[in-house]
């Protein structure tokens, strides 16, 4: 815990006028109705109907059903009193075979969800791409083709086309580390590939992909652009405790090496037009460097209006005798990963509020032109539903934890923006299926029925005062 952490432990705690209260979802985790209006299949589609790949065999087949229950859904918004709402454009509604003219009937439904976000006044957030590839593009490659960046860019411009009028904010790629390294370094995630090369390739051309439809999106006019990256800070176990110990120089390198795949792997080609060394000394040995072309870091460091940040858990890493060959981060494998410090979340991951202070503290620092929004923070927990309630307390402890950090970090001079809860509701987790529950409203995945847990209700109460009270 930071000093300033435990000093406004208890007390009622304002946050900035006109700071964006929120949450988010992505397309694929909540939609369902794969099938309809001439959507084409994505690389989720193939991924979850593969045996063995999701937990149970779970797709998204039907997921939240939100794309028939949207109006309930931006109803439920408007009760909470959300300022902001992030969704993703799913690619494949819109161009089914991943290039070509855009297919008029996806484009409607976003624009039937934006127009019922506006009028209940909730701001539509759009993310472009939410890990859904148009499985006819990972047929030629997916992101290890170059050329799935320039179709990216076509069909950020055909979304925009149709909404840019009245959607203000745009997110280009959401956490390209996981697509990259999930994806196609360990295969746990679609398109379930295994193989370190393919990541970093996948990984510069999610960077390009980010900078082409920003270039885009910039020439047609929007009005705010992001990108959001999955950030954490990376810490041995000693600096858990005491953030201001002294390494000694194998863990100091050790920290810098994995701070550098995680967080500045993109961090410094979008916001400093650079690859850190380290991590061209690694991609180099593992890729080579000939997908990196002259003036793609120009066209990836397009200037951007806010950096989204979704924020989980800390890496812990620590130098030693790691695992043989680490694949999540290639070329770490005198590094050692550990887990077991903290109370955990259902999906397993330690509860360390005090590392989203340091994570923005740390942004603020390394990169302070850029304006900061919390575009997810959130955790998983065995709900139970008790007749018309579900008593979350845990959730709310962990959402509550998470502000005071985030509060404390504006206290310090931090320009945070605003803060979207993950998630909105229960939803299709990729890997893990409907076994982990993220929303702060309850899905009965039977009857799709819709229950603000007891952190929704406590969410509604933040929103109102804008901050926190005791
Ligand atoms: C980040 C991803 O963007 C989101 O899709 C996922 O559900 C959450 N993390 C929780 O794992």
């Amino acid at each position: 815990m930071t000093a300033t952490t435990i000093a406004t432990q208890g007390q009622n705690l304002a946050f900035p006028d006109g700071f964006v209260w929120g949450a988010a979802t992505a397309a694929y985790q909540i939609e369902g109705a794969v099938h309809e209006d001439g959507r084409g299949p994505s690389i989720w589609d193939t991924f979850s109907h593969a045996p063995g790949m999701v937990a149970d065999g779970h797709t998204g087949d039907t997921a939240s059903d939100h794309y028939h229950r949207y109006k309930d859904d931006v109803r439920l918004m408007r009760e909470l009193g959300l300022r902001a709402y992030r969704f993703s454009v799913a690619w494949p509604r819109i161009q089914p075979s991943g290039s070509g003219p855009a297919n008029a009937a996806g484009l409607d439904f976003y624009e039937r969800l934006v127009d019922e976000l506006l009028a209940a006044d909730v701001s539509p957030y759009v993310t472009l791409y939410h890990w859904d590839l148009p499985q006819v593009l990972e047929d030629l490659g997916g992101w290890t083709n170059r050329d799935t960046a320039y179709r990216f860019a076509d069909y950020a411009h055909a979304v925009h086309e149709r909404l840019g009028d009245r959607v203000g904010t745009w997110m280009t790629v959401n956490e390209p580390w996981v697509a990259a390294f999930l994806g196609y370094g360990i295969g746990v995630h679609a398109p379930g590939r295994a193989s370190p090369e393919d990541a970093f390739r996948a990984s510069h051309h999610l960077l390009l992909a980010h900078g082409l439809s920003a270039r885009a999106l910039r020439e047609a006019g929007a009005r705010e652009i992001a990108l959001t990256l999955n950030l954490a800070p990376v810490v041995t176990p000693g600096q858990l405790n005491d953030p201001e110990l002294v390494l000694s120089a194998e863990d100091a390198e050790a920290v810098n090496r994995v701070d550098c795949l995680l967080n500045r792997q993109f961090l410094d080609p979008a916001l400093r037009g650079s690859y850190p060394d380290p991590v061209l000394a690694i991609v180099d040995r593992i890729a080579g460097l000939g997908h990196i072309h002259d003036g793609d870091l120009d066209a990836i460091s397009q200037p951007i209006d806010l950096l989204g940040i979704n924020y989980y858990t800390p890496c812990v890493v620590q130098s030693g005798p790691g695992e043989p060959s680490n694949p999540v981060y290639p070329g770490t494998e005198d590094i050692l990963f550990s887990g077991a410090y903290a109370p955990t979340t259902a999906m397993g991951w330690p509860i360390v509020p005090t590392g989203l202070s340091q994570l923005l503290e740390r942004l603020t620092r390394d990169y302070p032109e850029v304006g900061l929004l919390v575009t997810e923070n959130g955790a998983a927990f065995d709900d139970v539903v008790t007749g018309e309630r579900v008593h979350d307390a845990d959730r709310t402890a962990f959402l509550e934890s998470h502000l005071r950090a985030a509060h404390a970090a504006i206290e310090t001079g931090t320009d945070l923006r605003g803060y979207l809860v993950w998630s909105l509701l229960d939803n299709f987790e990729w890997a893990e299926g409907y076994h982990r529950r993220f929303g702060i409203v309850h899905v009965d995945f039977d009857t799709q029925r819709r229950l603000p847990k007891d952190s929704a209700l406590w969410y509604r109460d933040v929103i109102e005062q804008n901050g926190l009270r005791r």
